[in-house]
């Protein structure tokens, strides 16, 4: 069953906090920093684009991106998060494909998705592989010892 894709607003923001805790995946301050971004998008700042998945009217995912700053038409995938419950039934699927056509409708050109080496994250990674991300670059012990920065990217040209 596909879901709807909305804008996220002011009403969603507790559960926005408790979609990306519930990952089991992030640090608080990381939970914190997602929270902070949809602040700052509701403000007004257009360096941060949010889309919700819907079913009814409850969100089940989002995703989270923006122009990449001192770039020609690159893309910074900031967010992107589903509901546990709901992983692996296509809505983190639907998602990424909304904000690549809104992206190429909008005409950039290169989308760049930073993520981690830990063995948590395997199935993450495996989700960019499998829908045409390749893997550019690592920088080992960026985020802790021997938790390396995978930063993925797909040309949208
Ligand atoms: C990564 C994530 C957004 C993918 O969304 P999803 O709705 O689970 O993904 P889909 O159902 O559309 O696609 C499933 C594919 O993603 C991968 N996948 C990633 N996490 C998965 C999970 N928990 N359960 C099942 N598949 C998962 C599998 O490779 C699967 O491949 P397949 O289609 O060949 O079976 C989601 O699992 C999630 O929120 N994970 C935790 C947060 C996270 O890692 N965010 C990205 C931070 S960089």
């Amino acid at each position: 069953m596909s879901c709807s894709l909305r804008p996220v607003g002011h009403a969603h923001r507790a559960r926005l906090e408790r979609l990306t805790r519930g990952t089991g995946l992030f640090r608080e301050d990381e939970v914190a920093t997602a929270v902070e971004l949809l602040d700052e998008s509701l403000a007004g700042d257009d360096d941060y684009q949010f889309v919700g998945a819907f079913e009814d009217d409850q969100m089940v995912g989002y995703a989270c991106w923006g122009a990449t700053p001192g770039t020609v038409a690159t893309s910074d995938l900031y967010w992107i998060v589903v509901d546990r419950l709901r992983q692996g039934s296509g809505v983190g699927t639907q998602l990424l494909g909304e904000v690549e056509s809104r992206l190429t409708a909008d005409g950039r050109r290169l989308v760049v998705v930073e993520t981690s080496s830990r063995a948590d994250y395997t199935p993450t990674r495996r989700f960019y592989e499998t829908r045409g991300y390749t893997r550019t670059a690592t920088i080992p012990g960026y985020y802790a010892p021997g938790d390396d920065l995978v930063i993925y990217t797909k040309d949208l040209t």
